[in-house]
């Protein structure tokens, strides 16, 4: 990626980028006619190339060019004992907390914290035909929290929210269920809750919040049917769902979105070879390896860190933990988590499901857990950061009277490769340019062809697209075969043989990693 020019400033970067993923097709907001539909989206014709780059890449770094790391595409639904052994029925909640001026609903850690006792004003609208406003005073209480958008001290006390979606598995309608189990008992408060949850709780499955379990419950599976033996991975992309309290910065944090992760088992200290790498040469490996992952494909470096977790910020279970942030234009963020689980997982669900989950070591002739070391990202946010890295804004210079907006993207992520240009409708250009797009779709190459407009508004709508070259047949065609070829970044013009136009987009292309 070039980087002789600045990507324009913050944070209205923001705002052009949700505008461009809408014009060019990149994300629509889901139901968009009906007024869209909180938190989800829809990735377009561009977004969905984009984001299939964007996992295949993945894949490519994880499994495909590893001997150690196999793949695995399980159920969204699964059991619903995965969920209690895993600790997401009882424990993947967030602190709800509601505004009791202005009922703003949100999740409490995330609220401004501001110490008990303390003297706040804020401002509540008594009039809401008209909007008209009144300043109030308040005093914080044990919570210790504000409301974010109105100032006001009062707010409920908190309930834990689980953040799994609960449907029901089989023929069966749960307002039927619990019609039936509450008829005639005249319940109330706490017991009626537990009629309820008892009524529904048989047919329960949930949609899986993070695609880690599968890998799990699969350890064994997969390591005997693949044949092997630690240090191994497991890698799956797909759905996940969580019915997250906050909402925010379009695709970055939402309710559906879909997740790359591995789970990297390694044998624990005790059983690893001497002089071989051991569970936290491996931890610093992956935080290493995915870091890079992420320079690799054309993130300045300069806006990616490894962010260690602090001692308080761990799970129980975990060794060691640490994010890969980016550098979003509302701060530093998280892109992915790489986890030293230990062998938590393997042993819960060992001990839920009564089935052994160990590894036997023919050497040491021992059979043990393997720790898990465990690289999670999310295709939807890496998508996000993947765009707003590339989105650069050119002011006019010596070689274009007007600025030009360019997504800079790599090569291997752009949705379209190559886009095929006539310079105008007639003496069979728009033949030749035809037949040249078909050999590119014949080599694997995604290309696009376009006739529309003047041959500058194409480029431009290509540059927008993230396309890193363009070709054009003009008159020169028809007289020597050859075709121009010109770079997004640089927006330099070569000449080309149409013959050989797919060794070297092809080679370009191969070169840019
Ligand atoms: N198995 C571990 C796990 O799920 P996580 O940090 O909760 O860890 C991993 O999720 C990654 O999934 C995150 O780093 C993020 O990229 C993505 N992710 C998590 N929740 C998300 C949400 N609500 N919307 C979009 N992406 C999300």
């Amino acid at each position: 990626m070039s980087q002789n020019t600045k990507p324009s400033a913050e944070p209205e970067v923001m705002e052009k980028i949700v505008s461009l993923c809408k014009r060019r097709g990149f994300v629509f907001q889901s139901s968009e006619i009906y007024g869209g539909l909180k938190s989800c989206y829809d990735y377009g014709p561009l977004g969905a190339e984009l984001k299939r780059n964007v996992k295949a890449e993945w894949w490519r770094s994880m499994v495909h060019e590893r001997e150690d790391v196999v793949g695995l595409d399980a159920s969204i639904l699964m059991h619903p004992d995965v969920w209690r052994a895993s600790g997401h029925l009882a424990g993947f909640t967030d602190p709800l907390v509601d505004c009791k001026d202005c009922k703003n609903r949100g999740r409490a850690d995330k609220w401004p914290q501001v110490a008990e006792g303390t003297e706040v004003e804020y401002k509540v609208i008594v009039d809401h035909q008209s909007g008209r406003k009144e300043t109030r005073k308040g005093t914080v209480g044990k919570l210790g929290i504000t409301c974010p958008v109105c100032g006001s001290p009062n707010t409920s006390d908190i309930r834990r929210f689980n953040l799994m979606f609960r449907t029901s598995l089989g023929s069966v309608d749960n307002i039927d269920t619990i019609a039936r189990a509450l008829e005639g008992r005249n319940l109330s408060g706490d017991a009626l809750k537990a009629a309820i949850a008892e009524a529904i709780g048989e047919t329960a499955v949930y949609l899986r919040p993070e695609t880690a379990q599968a890998m799990f419950v699969n350890f064994l599976n997969v390591q005997q049917a693949a044949r092997m033996k630690p240090p191994f991975g497991i890698a799956q992309q797909g759905k996940s769902f969580r019915n997250e309290i906050t909402v925010e910065h379009f695709t970055f944090r939402s309710c559906e979105f879909e997740q790359m992760e591995m789970e990297f088992f390694v044998p624990p200290p005790q059983y690893c070879n001497a002089g071989e790498k051991n569970d936290m040469d491996w931890f610093a490996y992956w935080c290493n390896e995915r870091l890079d992952w992420y320079a690799r494909l054309g993130i300045r470096r300069e806006k990616l860190r490894l962010r260690p977790h602090e001692t308080r910020e761990l799970a129980h279970y975990a060794k060691a933990c640490s994010d890969v942030e980016y550098e979003y234009p509302w701060g530093w963020g998280e892109l992915e988590g790489i986890a030293h689980r230990t062998d938590f997982d393997l042993k819960a669900h060992e001990k839920a499901s009564g089935k052994k989950l160990t590894y036997f070591d023919p050497e040491k002739k021992a059979h043990y857990h393997p720790y898990v070391i465990e690289p999670a990202a999310g295709a939807d946010r890496t998508a996000l950061a993947f765009l707003l890295d590339a989105y650069t804004e050119e002011p006019p210079s010596e070689m274009r009277k007007e600025g030009r907006t360019v997504l800079k993207l790599h090569p291997r992520l752009s949705p379209i490769k190559v886009a095929v240009f006539p310079l105008v409708r007639k003496d069979g250009m728009p033949e030749s340019a035809r037949k040249i797009v078909a050999e590119f779709w014949k080599n694997g190459i995604n290309a696009f062809y376009d006739e529309k407009d003047a041959v500058g508004r194409r480029y431009a709508r290509q540059d927008e697209a993230g396309t890193p070259y363009c070709l054009t047949v003009d008159g020169q065609t028809a007289q020597d075969e050859t075709v121009t070829i010109r770079e997004r970044d640089s927006m330099k013009q070569d000449r080309i043989k149409i013959a050989e136009a797919v060794e070297v987009v092809r080679k370009r292309l191969a070169t840019q990693v």
